[in-house]
């Protein structure tokens, strides 16, 4: 079974989609992290955000078992990741890492902004996660100052806004429900409820 989840930043997709796999039993990929490594890594070396071929060249070496998740979590690096993903050459670097991720014979979660659309259009479970773009802001805020970076709610909401824009408006694999996709709005739902539902989702799909 693949299950693949997709939505904007902070809609709480990742919560859902490691609950989902716990679940199961199924291996979990946060696709975003790839972005948020490519991005950190071109921040470290100083490579230009406008030359593709370089910044492809990273995620061609990407060494998916050498992540850090907590070292890639900051605000800046969202932003990088989210400049070095309008790039088709990066994208294109790190679809095959993706799909062979999703095609294992146990089958897998995949959260991420084109799982759906492009990564495992085969999906038997698609879920859209979202929540308006306050109630995002609110949770990344809270996530954000916890960890003691300086932010106020005002620059984490206008951080998520330019975020929507640049993961909806790119030409290549931009955020968008895949048609056969369920939405899960979660801007009035806690996060145990959002998981409920996540879970009636897939047993109304797949009878699990
Ligand atoms: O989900 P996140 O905030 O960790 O993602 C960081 C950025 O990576 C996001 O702004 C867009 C990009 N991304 C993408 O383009 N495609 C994906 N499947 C996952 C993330």
């Amino acid at each position: 079974m693949i299950i693949a989840i997709d939505g904007p930043a902070a809609s709480g997709k990742g919560t859902i989609a490691r609950s989902l796999a716990a679940h199961f039993g199924l291996p979990h990929l946060d696709t975003g992290l790839l972005y948020r490594a490519v991005g950190a890594k071109a921040l470290a070396d100083h490579v230009d955000f406008e030359d593709e071929a370089a910044l492809a060249q990273l995620a061609g070496a990407l060494n998916l078992a050498a992540l850090d998740p907590e070292a890639l979590k900051s605000g800046a690096v969202g932003e990088a990741a989210s400049r070095v993903a309008v790039l088709p050459q990066v994208r294109a670097k790190l679809l095959t890492l993706q799909q062979d991720f999703a095609c294992q014979p146990s089958g897998a979660v995949l959260d991420g902004r084109d799982i759906g659309t492009v990564i495992a259009p085969e999906a038997e479970v698609k879920i859209f996660v979202t929540a308006t773009p306050e109630a995002r802001a609110e949770r990344r805020y809270r996530e954000l100052a916890g960890r003691g970076e300086p932010v106020t709610y005002e620059q984490v909401l206008a951080d998520i806004l330019r975020r929507d824009e640049r993961d909806s408006g790119r030409a290549s694999a931009p955020l968008i429900r895949a048609a056969d996709a369920v939405v899960l709005d979660n801007t009035a739902l806690g996060r145990d409820a959002s998981i409920a539902r996540a879970l009636e989702i897939v047993a109304a799909r797949t009878g699990r």
